[in-house]
């Protein structure tokens, strides 16, 4: 498997860096607006950076996005229509239903597969398994430091308190573990931000209620130096989810 990525900050380093090419995929290609990134990638894998998307798209059969939502709303569309899979790590963008609507119509009108890890959160497993059943109650509690979500406070403040649909609108770069979650189950969780200048993780706090029984879980986060607002978690679970599709053994929804 030849794969492209597009966007190459954190979680792209991370990946070159900690992916070992033991299972026949290949990370070959990188694209970012900012071509010194794609060159140094491309080095540090020994793959090719390109000036244009479309310079890989004849060769990948899987693109990573790691860029913006907004760079996935843009190019989504045009990889799955040639039917490559797309592995996605800006979640949020798919939390425009029309958007998402057009991108699983795509996927589905030309044999395609959308991924998305996932990323920074824990419990996306057990929401899925419980959303055969009914829901009744689903939150996220999100706390970072200051410098995590560009603030600067002296004391803990509440930033957010709505649902997922409105917290990947105001904080799109901080927020896709929401997306993940709501679309996992279907329904647009409560989500709760909170600045703490008491915290130097990027801490998730899920909680979920349903005819299963409950269940909560907590991550605390190391953030990569390079970019406070992600974890380096969210790299992980793409590197892993990467390294599957070379596996025939697999535990865990
Ligand atoms: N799913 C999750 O749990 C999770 C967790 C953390 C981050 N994320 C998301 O993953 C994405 C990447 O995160 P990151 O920390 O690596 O970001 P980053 O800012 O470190 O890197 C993003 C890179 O994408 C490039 N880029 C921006 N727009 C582009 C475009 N249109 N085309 C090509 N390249 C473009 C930038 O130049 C930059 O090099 C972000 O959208 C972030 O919100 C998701």
């Amino acid at each position: 498997m030849i794969v492209g990525i597009v966007g190459c900050g954190a979680i792209a380093n991370t990946i070159v860096n900690e992916f070992i090419s033991d299972s026949g995929i290949q990370i070959k290609y990188f694209y970012d607006t900012d071509i010194e990134r794609a060159e140094n990638l491309a080095q540090i894998a020994n793959g090719v950076a390109v000036l244009r998307l479309e310079d890989m798209l004849d060769d990948v059969d899987l693109i990573l996005e790691s860029a913006s939502p907004i760079a996935l709303k843009v190019i989504a569309l045009d990889i799955l229509e040639r039917g490559i899979d797309l592995m996605v790590m800006s979640v949020g963008a798919l939390m425009d239903r029309e958007f998402r609507n057009k991108v699983r119509k795509t996927a589905e009108e030309h044999n395609a597969k959308v991924y998305a890890p996932s990323g920074a959160i824990v419990g996306l497993d057990g929401i899925k398994a419980a959303s055969i059943g009914k829901i009744t109650e689903a939150s996220l509690t999100t706390r970072k430091a200051p410098k995590s979500l560009g603030r600067e406070v002296e004391e803990e403040e509440v930033l957010f308190e709505g649902k997922a649909s409105e917290a990947v609108e105001k904080f799109p770069v901080n927020i896709n573990v929401a997306a993940s979650l709501s679309i996992a189950c279907n329904m647009d969780i409560d989500v709760k931000i909170i600045v703490d200048p008491k915290v130097d993780r990027n801490v998730h706090e899920v909680v979920v209620k349903g005819d299963f029984g409950e269940f909560r879980t907590s991550s605390e986060n190391y953030p990569f130096a390079a970019n406070p607002k992600t974890s380096m978690l969210a790299a992980f679970s793409a590197i892993k989810l990467l390294k599957s599709f070379g596996e025939c053994f697999s535990v865990g929804t």
